[in-house]
């Protein structure tokens, strides 16, 4: 198989799509906002007038990064002069959408640039698998839903799209693998980018207890959508077999596993956490009834998500048209699929908290 290349950011294509479509994201990360602000109340500051650097990893269009970043600086102007200048960073791959960003800063109601005048925002576009900002120089660092983005689909997946979702061992070994040596890598430059005493604050999809991914009436419509356009002959069976969404699910005990000795790259956990975020949509769907609306809320989502990476696979000459009618029909076909028979999805997170010291 050709093995895909590093992904190119999901948010890319559709301008601004996702900041419209990740309240599932959105309210996913609010369990990890307390220990984000307990880390900006915690976190040694160097002193002025040396910025303190806030580091966003995966950033995406920035909507969801507003609340979080707000927490922080409200947490720190209770430990700084009002002057100190804040650096804010939001990093994502070189392909994401940073004029949304941008946008999102200076119009967004929320944009935390409204509330601090010594608050100052930039971009960095490259992976989080290197080093992206001077060694020692973050203070503080938050990432939400971005690490179970793998540097690479490590193979190509016979009976799915998402790895989770397969029957094939030796891919998911293949899969597995690549998670753990991603995950070190992505520890790794954090351990070099953070400051001593700095924090960092992570909320990334993850696995129950029993090894469950979860998401499946949602993967399931997803698939079918996809199968639904090769027997209708839009996609190509070829075409279908080069989709992956390179996403992993780890458990707690593979989030731990490079601190066997306690500590790995100067890092050191402080909160290690697994938790079911409850299915707002569904929980919506309960109460009005709408199974149109239950079906477009998830198909939305994952239009935002993860449908422009499977468009990738799409054959070199399809040109924006077929990109475009790949997204429209493959979004219309799971909205049928899952207004048929709405289902809760099992949402695993996890949030974890580190000091380097
Ligand atoms: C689901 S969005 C999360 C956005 C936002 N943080 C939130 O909580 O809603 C995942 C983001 O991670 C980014 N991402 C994936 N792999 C990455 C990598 N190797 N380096 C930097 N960003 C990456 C994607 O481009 C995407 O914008």
């Amino acid at each position: 198989m050709s093995h895909s290349p590093m992904p190119s950011s999901p948010a890319a294509m559709e301008r601004g799509a996702y900041n419209r479509n990740s309240s599932v994201q959105e309210s996913g990360s609010a369990p990890a906002l307390p220990l984000f602000e307990s880390a900006a109340r915690a976190v040694d500051l160097p002193a002025p007038p040396a910025p303190i650097v806030i580091a966003d990893y995966g950033a995406s269009q920035g909507h969801n990064s507003f609340g979080p970043m707000a927490a922080a600086i409200r947490a720190l102007r209770e430990r700084t002069a009002p002057e100190q200048a804040i650096s804010i960073v939001h990093t994502d791959l070189p392909g994401n959408d940073f004029s949304a960003l941008f946008q999102a800063l200076a119009s967004d109601p929320q944009s935390y640039l409204r509330a601090d005048p010594y608050t100052f925002a930039s971009a960095v576009g490259r992976s989080f698998y290197e080093q992206l900002l001077p060694a020692a120089s973050v203070t503080l660092g938050w990432s939400s839903w971005a690490v179970q983005w793998l540097s690479r689909a490590p193979a190509a997946i016979p009976d799915h799209v998402q790895v989770a979702c397969s029957r094939d061992a030796a891919v998911k070994e293949q899969y597995l693998r690549q998670a753990a040596e991603d995950w070190r890598m992505f520890l790794r430059q954090r351990g070099r980018e953070l400051r001593s005493g700095g924090r960092l604050v992570i909320l990334t999809m993850a696995l129950t207890d029993q090894g469950d991914f979860g998401y499946r009436p949602v993967l399931a419509a997803l698939y079918g959508a996809l199968q639904t356009l090769v027997d209708a002959g839009f996609l190509k069976a070829e075409e279908l077999h080069r989709m992956a969404v390179p996403t992993v699910g780890r458990g707690k005990s593979q989030l731990l596993a490079p601190f066997q000795d306690g500590r790995f790259e100067g890092l050191e956990i402080e909160q290690a956490e697994v938790f079911l975020e409850p299915d707002a949509i569904w929980e919506r769907y309960e109460r009005d009834g709408d199974a149109s609306a239950f079906a477009a809320r998830w198909a939305g989502f994952c239009r935002a998500s993860v449908m422009p990476t499977l468009a990738l696979a799409l054959d070199g000459a399809s040109g924006a048209g077929r990109e475009a009618e790949f997204l429209d029909r493959v979004e219309h076909g799971m909205a049928r699929i899952l207004a048929e028979k709405p289902e809760k999805s099992v949402i695993p997170l996890a949030s974890i908290s580190l000091r380097k010291r």
